[in-house]
């Protein structure tokens, strides 16, 4: 592997996704506290609404691939998520884990003995009709973090819907526009961060310019192996989401 010319790798920032999920099971507090100790800038996590009105970390629908039980998050109380276990699927040893609530990673991430961030990924919005929004708003005014003053926590989301809502509830809040496939730019003023997904950078690498010269910033996901983060130095990526956030701080701190 060829050494970057890049001189700022150190300004990369580095995202954990689902928290330190190659070595955890995603979106639990252990993965997360591994993030944190790996020296991860930011954590990213989904979230979803439970039947009851709860924010809870989970990425998919339903629970059958990260967890012992069976069923939709959006169908299910918090007490039901509560009973089962999502960390045996990913190997003995994880066996007890809970579902986390976004709450809880909030204050997880507000009581490291350091700055962390939070990227907050809002899932199937428009089948929750604005209320994942208002619960996510409601919970990061309780904290105050809801006018996006120190920038600590930002919002992301595929569905430009969601990041219009998200903008008119707490028009402070930074959010990222992330894209899976099209190549059509985002436009600001809610979309201060485009966020393609690494193949989509691969297939196409003047993506990342042609989101720069709109005046965005860039954050690419997911970005795991060594190629792929010299791909996105050459590019003037901004931020780094991974599953392998030691792997990839350390690389860049060593650059
Ligand atoms: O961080 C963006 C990325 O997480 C989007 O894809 O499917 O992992 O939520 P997904
Ligand atoms: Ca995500």
């Amino acid at each position: 592997m060829t050494q970057s010319p890049l001189r700022t790798a150190r300004d990369v920032r580095v995202i954990a996704h689902r928290g330190a999920s190659h070595e955890h099971p995603e979106h639990t507090l252990a993965a997360y506290r591994q993030a944190i100790a790996d020296g991860a800038d930011a954590l990213e996590c989904d979230v979803r609404l439970t039947a009851d009105g709860r924010l809870v970390c989970v990425h998919d629908r339903r629970v059958e691939r990260t967890s012992d039980g069976r069923g939709t998050v959006s169908a299910m109380t918090y007490a039901e998520l509560a009973a089962l276990d999502f960390g045996g699927w990913k190997g003995e040893q994880h066996r007890g884990a809970q579902v986390l609530l976004f709450e809880d990673l909030l204050k997880e991430a507000l009581t490291a003995d350091r700055r962390v961030g939070l990227a907050v990924e809002t899932k199937h919005p428009s089948r929750a009709g604005g209320r994942l929004e208002a619960e996510l708003v409601r919970v990061l005014k309780d904290h105050g973090l809801a006018d996006g003053a120190d920038g600590r926590v930002e919002v992301m989301s595929f569905s430009r819907t969601a990041l219009q809502r998200l903008h008119r509830l707490a028009p402070g809040l930074p959010s990222v526009y992330l894209i899976e496939r099209a190549v059509r730019p985002p436009r600001p003023p809610f979309a201060g961060h485009a966020g393609p997904g690494i193949d989509l950078v691969r297939r196409d690498p003047g993506l990342v310019g042609r989101l720069k010269a709109k005046g965005l910033r860039v954050r690419v996901w997911t970005v795991d192996e060594l190629d792929d983060v010299e791909l996105c130095l050459r590019l003037g990526v901004d931020t780094i989401i991974t599953n392998r956030p030691r792997e990839i701080r350390r690389y860049l701190d060593a650059l």
